[in-house]
C-alpha cells in the first residue's frame, strides 16, 4: 500500500460494464473482463420450468422486447427475447443469459463472481439449492460470493455449504452491522455506498473479518474515498475508471 490507497481492492463490474454494453448481458460481462476487472455482479431469477437466468427486474420489460414476469417464461420462451436492442441497435440480438453461460465464460479465471440472489418480492423456491448446485458444477466454489436483500437466502446458502461466501446487501445506515453481519455468518456486508462515509463502519468490519464491498459506486471521488478507506471491492457500472484511479494512485 502506498500513498494511502490499497492497491488489492476488487473492482466488481455491476450487471457487467453496464455503463457501455446492455445490463446483465453476455456482451457487458465479457466487455467488464476487457477492462480488467477482478469482479463480475449479476442478478438472478428462475424460469418457470426452473432454470437460473442473468436479469435485474423481476420482469423483463424494461430491458427487452417482451412483457411479463421471469417466473411465468420457460427457458425457451425468454430465450427468445432481445435483451441488447434498448440500449443500442448495435446490441440487437443480445440474450437473457442462462447463469451457466457466465459461470462457463469466467471458469478458468480468476474473476470473482458476485451472483445476486433476486428473491424478493418474488420468492423463487429452491434458487438457492440450485445455484449452489451449478457453482458445484463448476467447482467454482472459491470463486462466488452470493449475495441478497433476501438475508433468509443467504442463511439458506450457508445452511447448505457454509463454505459458499455470502454478502449480506442492505440500503440503511444501520449501526454496528457486523455484528449483525456475524450472527447471520456472512462473509461480507454490501452497503449502498454513501453508508460508508462512516469511519467505526470501516473499523468494526476490519476488526471483525467482515468484507466491505459497497454498491454502485461511478463517481471518481466516491471511488478514491472508498479506495482511501480500504474496502474490499467496489460495485461499479465504469469498472475502467475505478481500475485506472485504483491503478495510477496506489502503484509504486
Ligand atoms: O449487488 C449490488 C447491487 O446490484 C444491488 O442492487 O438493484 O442494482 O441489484 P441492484
Ligand atoms: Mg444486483
Amino acid at each position: 500500500m502506498e500513498g494511502g490507497i490499497v492497491i488489492n481492492t476488487l473492482i466488481i463490474a455491476h450487471r457487467g460494464a453496464s455503463a457501455y454494453a446492455p445490463e446483465n448481458t453476455m456482451v457487458s460481462f465479457m466487455k467488464a473482463l476487457e477492462m480488467k476487472s477482478d469482479g463480475i455482479e449479476l442478478d438472478a431469477h428462475m424460469t418457470k420450468d426452473g432454470a437460473l437466468v442473468v436479469c435485474h427486474d423481476e420482469r423483463v420489460d424494461r430491458t427487452t422486447n417482451g412483457k411479463g414476469f421471469i417466473k411465468d417464461f420457460t427457458l425457451e420462451e425468454i430465450r427468445e427475447l432481445d435483451a441488447g436492442s434498448w440500449f443500442g441497435e448495435e446490441f440487437r440480438g443480445e440474450k437473457i443469459p442462462e447463469l451457466r453461460e457466465v459461470l462457463e465464460l469466467i471458469k478458468d479465471s480468476n474473476i470473482l463472481l458476485n451472483i445476486e440472489l433476486k428473491n424478493a418480492p418474488i420468492l423463487y423456491a429452491g434458487i438457492e439449492k440450485k445455484t449452489i448446485e451449478m457453482i458445484a458444477d463448476y467447482g467454482m466454489e472459491e470463486k462466488v460470493i452470493i449475495s441478497s436483500f433476501n438475508h433468509y437466502s443467504l442463511t439458506e446458502v450457508k445452511r447448505i455449504n457454509s463454505q459458499i461466501k455470502t454478502g449480506a446487501l442492505y440500503m440503511a445506515g444501520l449501526v454496528e452491522p457486523w455484528i449483525y453481519a456475524k450472527r447471520i455468518n456472512a462473509d461480507a456486508l454490501h452497503p449502498l455506498f454513501y453508508n460508508l462515509l462512516v469511519p467505526e463502519l470501516i473499523k468494526g468490519c476490519f476488526e471483525n473479518g467482515i468484507m466491505l464491498n459497497p454498491f454502485t459506486v461511478d463517481d471518481e471521488r466516491y471511488i478514491s474515498a472508498l479506495l482511501n478507506l480500504e474496502v474490499n471491492g467496489i460495485i461499479t457500472n465504469y469498472p475502467d475508471r475505478a481500475v485506472k484511479i485504483r491503478d495510477n494512485t496506489g502503484g509504486n
